[in-house]
């Protein structure tokens, strides 16, 4: 383990190296109890486990994944298994966790690394290599079921940093910072536990509104914590107003009262999930009209509006009525009944809401 130099040497990012036995003495009394976990200290966990529990546990919460995982697990039991699945089973056991792209990936990931083998690579490099797995994912991986000695970076992490250090700066801009003061934290002998120690203190204490500075076991090195307002923490950068852009959603039914829809591309924004045909929305020109198929196009007279993390989506509506007519290539026509369990992101269940 790296010490860190005297205080009096310090940068600005140094932490206390006592941070390190204090979070580890900490979750060995306080480690949530979770399916995917082995007891803290007791080592390294199945690599196939811990990459399905992580890869479900991107964008979802721990709640959320546990029936998932138990009914994966009972399902394919090993990375094997999995990889021989079909398709259509996957998805459908995925169905409700959302982003349908992670889905497809998961099953492409572990049908390269069953045709390799079937061992997962153990260096965040060999990870990463891996289709659904980004950075974050790779360290987790390494950390928790190789003992890699890598810095596992979430959200919760951040948060938790920021405060330690009061970084002034905000995100994302401060995560050089906290990436240099984790770091030389990270024990070589217990790296899988210090990871998951700091996501349950992130998790369970240092919360993003009301942390419990009073029960926490890093208090004594908190800079947050001393001050008047730790949940000041990590600073918000000042936003700019949300760009607005622009596009067309084309409404078709049939005699039957079935609507068309689309898939998306697998990968990008809600990918591989359904669709209603529309222009797209690509910043800057008004979209181009490209209706998916000839009929007597009405622009409806309510649009719609969509929040997205980084722009604002505004549909207008063309709807028609068509008689029984083949649906064109790629797309489907899908019963009024139907609808429900199709995977519809809800900003395409608005433009069908607002025609009524
Ligand atoms: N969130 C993502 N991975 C996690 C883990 N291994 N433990 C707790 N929360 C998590």
């Amino acid at each position: 383990m790296v010490e860190n130099p005297p205080p009096a040497s310090k940068p600005e990012s140094a932490l206390p190296a006592a941070i390190t036995p204090a979070l580890l003495g900490w979750y060995d009394r306080h480690a949530r109890d979770l399916p995917w976990r082995r007891q803290p200290g007791s080592g390294r966990a199945d690599p196939y486990r811990v990459w399905l529990s992580e890869i479900m546990l991107q964008q979802t919460t721990v709640e959320a994944v546990k029936p998932y995982y138990a009914r994966f697990l009972a399902a394919w039991p090993d990375i094997g298994a999995l990889a021989a699945a079909e398709d259509g089973a996957v998805l459908a056991a995925w169905a409700g966790l959302g982003y349908y792209a992670r889905a497809r990936n998961l099953l492409a990931c572990a049908r390269q690394v069953a045709g390799a083998g079937g061992r997962f690579p153990g260096t965040e490099a060999g990870l990463r290599a891996l289709p659904g797995i980004g950075a974050y994912t790779a360290a987790a991986i390494a950390a928790i079921a190789f003992g890699a000695r890598a810095a596992v970076i979430d959200g919760n992490v951040e948060r938790v940093m920021a405060r330690l250090l009061a970084l002034e700066t905000p995100l994302p801009t401060a995560k050089p910072t906290i990436r240099a003061a984790l770091e030389p934290l990270v024990p070589a002998d217990r790296p899988g536990d210090f990871a998951q120690a700091m996501m349950d203190l992130g998790a369970t204490l240092c919360t993003p509104r009301a942390p419990a500075c009073g029960r926490c076991p890093l208090a004594f090195a908190c800079r947050a914590g001393r001050g008047a307002d730790p949940a000041g923490f990590p600073r918000k950068a000042p936003r700019g107003p949300r760009p607005v852009r622009h596009g067309i959603a084309y409404l078709c039914r049939d005699a039957a009262g079935r609507v068309l829809l689309g898939t998306r591309p697998a990968r990008g924004l809600l990918g591989g999930m359904a669709e209603i045909p529309n222009s797209g929305w690509a910043p800057g020109a008004p979209p181009a009209a490209v209706p998916p198929l000839a009929a007597h196009w009405q622009r409806h007279p309510a649009g719609i509006s969509h929040v997205f993390t980084h722009f604002e989506l505004r549909l207008a509506i063309e709807t028609a009525r068509v008689g029984r007519v083949a649906p064109p290539p790629g797309l489907r026509w899908v019963a009024a009944e139907a609808l429900d369990a199709e995977p519809l992101p809800t900003l395409f269940r608005k433009v069908i809401a607002a025609t009524g």
